[in-house]
C-alpha cells in the first residue's frame, strides 16, 4: 500500500509555467494505491471519482492512459494485478489529485514488483503522466507529491532540470482549506491565462514582475516563521491572480469570510476558477471557527497545517 500526498500551491500558481518561482507544500490529504493478484490483465478500480477500467479497453480514458504512461515506463504493461485506488483528497480541487494519483500508483508498482526507483525517477514518470490530465504541467504538484515538505520550484523554460530546493520552515503554518466543490479544468485554465497574456502582454510583465518579487518575500518570511507577513503576501497573491483572471466568485467569497474572522491572509490554491482556497490561521480555535463559517455557507472545510 503506497501513498501520493497532496499540496497546497502557497505562491506563485500559474507564474510557474512561465518559470516564475513558485512555494509549494505537502498536506495530509492523500490517495492510496493497493496492488492485489490477478489472473489476467490488469483492472483498475478509483474509488475517489467512481471509475473502474479494464486496461486497454476504454482508449481515451484518462486513468487508462494515465496507466499507459506508467506501465509503459516501468516496462509492465504484460503483468496482471488489480490495482484499488482511494484516499481522502477532493478531486479538481486545486490540491494536486491528479499528481497523487500517479505518484500513488508508481510507488506501489514499485513496492510490488520491486523496481527498485528511488523518487527522482518516480517524480520523472508523475511527471510524464501529468501531461494525460493537463497538457503542460509545470512539474510542481508530481514534485511536492513524490518528495513532501515544503518546496521552492523554478520550471526550467529551456527543457533542462527544474530547480527543486527543500525549504525549512521556522514552525509549521496553521491553515483551513476551503472548497468550493466547483470542478475546474486545469489546463483548461492554463489556456485560457496564456490567451490573455498574448492579449495584453504590457499588463502581465507587471504582474508577473511583482509574482517574482513576492514569492522571494514569501520565501523569507516561511522561513522566518513571519506569519503576518506570510498572510499579508497571500492577500497580495490572490489580487494578482484576480488580475490575470483564475479567481472566481466563490473564490473570493471564501476569502472575504476567513479575513472577516480574523485570518491573517487567504489566497487562492492551483488552478483557480473553482477548486480550493487556504487561509492562514493563528491558533487551532480560529482554524475551527473558520471552518465552520465556510460550512455554515455550504463549503467545505479542511483543517490542516503546511511547512512540515
Ligand atoms: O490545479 P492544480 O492543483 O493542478 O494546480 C495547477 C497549478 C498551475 O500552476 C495552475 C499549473 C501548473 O502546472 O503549475
Amino acid at each position: 500500500m503506497q501513498y501520493g500526498f497532496g499540496k497546497l500551491i502557497l505562491f506563485g500558481e500559474h507564474f510557474v509555467v512561465y518559470g516564475l518561482p513558485g512555494i509549494a507544500s505537502a498536506i495530509d490529504l492523500y490517495t492510496r494505491a493497493r496492488i492485489f493478484p490477478a489472473e489476467r490483465g490488469i483492472e483498475a478500480t478509483d474509488a475517489l471519482v467512481g471509475r473502474h477500467i479494464i486496461f486497454g479497453e476504454k482508449k481515451g480514458d484518462l486513468l487508462d492512459r494515465a496507466l499507459g504512461i506508467i506501465l509503459g515506463e516501468t516496462g509492465l504493461k504484460e503483468k496482471n494485478f488489480r490495482l484499488e485506488i482511494d484516499g481522502n483528497i477532493p478531486t479538481f480541487g486545486g490540491l494536486g489529485s491528479s499528481a497523487c494519483l500517479v505518484v500513488a500508483i508508481t510507488r506501489e508498482l514499485n513496492e510490488y514488483f520491486s523496481l527498485g526507483l528511488n523518487d527522482e525517477r518516480i517524480n520523472e514518470i508523475a511527471f510524464k503522466t501529468e501531461h494525460v490530465f493537463h497538457a503542460t504541467p509545470s512539474g510542481i504538484d508530481n514534485t511536492v507529491s513524490t518528495f513532501r515538505g515544503l518546496v521552492w520550484f523554478e520550471k526550467n523554460m529551456q527543457g533542462g532540470k527544474n530547480t527543486v530546493e527543500l525549504l525549512k520552515a521556522k514552525k509549521p503554518l496553521l491553515v483551513v482549506i476551503g472548497n468550493t466543490k466547483i470542478s475546474r479544468d486545469t489546463g483548461t485554465v492554463v489556456k485560457e491565462v496564456r490567451g490573455r497574456k498574448e492579449k495584453e502582454p504590457k499588463k502581465f510583465e507587471k504582474i508577473f514582475a511583482e509574482a517574482k518579487e513576492l514569492a522571494f518575500e514569501a520565501r523569507k518570511a516561511l522561513v522566518d516563521g513571519n506569519d503576518e507577513k506570510v498572510g499579508e503576501l497571500a492577500n497580495k497573491n490572490h489580487k494578482l491572480l484576480q488580475q490575470i483572471g483564475v479567481s472566481s466568485k466563490e473564490l473570493d467569497q471564501l476569502c472575504e469570510i476567513a479575513l472577516q474572522n480574523g485570518a491573517l491572509g487567504a489566497k487562492l490554491t492551483g488552478a483557480g476558477k473553482g477548486g480550493c482556497m487556504f487561509a492562514i490561521c493563528r491558533d487551532k480555535k480560529q482554524q475551527e471557527k473558520i471552518k465552520h463559517e465556510f460550512e455554515k455557507q455550504d463549503f467545505e472545510g479542511y483543517i490542516t497545517k503546511v511547512g512540515v
